[in-house]
């Protein structure tokens, strides 16, 4: 299943987010998706709203997960309509709304014809897809003139002088082992803003925010979930042990945790 890419890197599996990592029905996926969403919801939302989300605008909400930013742009935001994509739409069951058209279909299908709009955004999605270069080039052909193009996927920030904490350890492990098994990859994830220049937008930008990561907030819950649901992939790497997996999650969990964990890099840019 694996390789090694040019770059030295672990080639891109062909394994799927969904299906050989996080699958949807897991009875603690929605609760892991939602911790995130906790942390990262307050920002993105700021940022929708800066952009224009609201009274007469038509979004694509690609990767709803559990639908808590599609709903916040219905709700709060008050928009004319919201596409909601994504291969499992279990979720979104209990968003009925006239102005919410749930659309369960894989992004990559190169049939899919959601229709334009002027809003469209896409929140640790991209970079769980291996295709994510022509991803973006899709998602800004179907933006409407002036729309807006948003953006979210994850980055590090490690402490270079930490080579050996468990903590670090087991981080890099996750990173290492989410290539080979669904293709997940942020090394591009700072590139985004020349992607949507490439695209020809305009008023392209990006923001770096890393949460805090605090014992027992929202973010050191879904990092903790993350790497319990990940144990087997992660001891496959040969990086970490379970007593190191142990010592990791006990960390996150521990007034003695002080890190500055990953962030998410926010992009936007403006058809013209
Ligand atoms: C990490 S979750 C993020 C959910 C949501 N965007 C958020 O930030 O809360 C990734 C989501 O993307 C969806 N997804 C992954 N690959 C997809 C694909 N190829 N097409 C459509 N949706 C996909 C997953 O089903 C999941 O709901």
């Amino acid at each position: 299943m694996t390789g090694s890419s040019s770059s030295g890197r672990p080639a891109a599996g062909d394994g799927h987010y969904g299906e050989d990592l996080f699958e949807p029905e897991h009875p603690r996926e929605a609760e892991r998706i939602d911790a995130a969403a906790l942390a990262y919801d307050p920002v993105t939302t700021s940022r929708l709203r800066s952009l224009g989300a609201g009274p007469g605008t038509r979004c694509l909400e690609v990767g709803a997960g559990t639908g808590t930013v599609a709903r916040w742009l219905l709700e709060e935001a008050g928009v004319e309509e919201v596409v909601a994509l994504d291969r499992d739409t279990a979720d979104l069951d209990d968003l009925a709304e006239p102005r919410l058209q749930v659309v369960t279909a894989d992004l990559t299908d190169e049939s899919l014809r959601p229709g334009s709009f002027d809003l469209i955004h896409a929140r640790v999605v991209l970079m769980h897809l291996p295709e994510r270069r022509r991803l973006v080039s899709r998602l800004a052909n179907w933006l409407n003139p002036g729309g807006w193009l948003v953006l979210g996927d994850a980055v590090e920030v490690p402490d270079a002088l930490d080579t050996s904490s468990a903590y670090r350890r087991v981080m890099d492990a996750m990173w290492l082992a989410l290539r080979p098994t669904i293709g997940t990859d942020t090394s591009s994830v700072p590139a985004y803003p020349h992607f949507l220049r490439e695209e020809g937008l305009r008023n392209v930008a990006a923001e770096l925010v890393c949460p805090p990561l605090v014992a027992g907030s929202p973010l050191a819950r879904f990092w903790s979930e993350t790497w319990s649901r990940m144990r087997p992939a992660l001891e496959a790497t040969g990086q970490v042990d379970a007593v190191v997996i142990d010592e990791a999650l006990a960390y996150l969990a521990s007034p003695r945790l002080a890190e500055l964990g990953p962030g998410m890099v926010m992009t936007w840019g403006q058809r013209r």
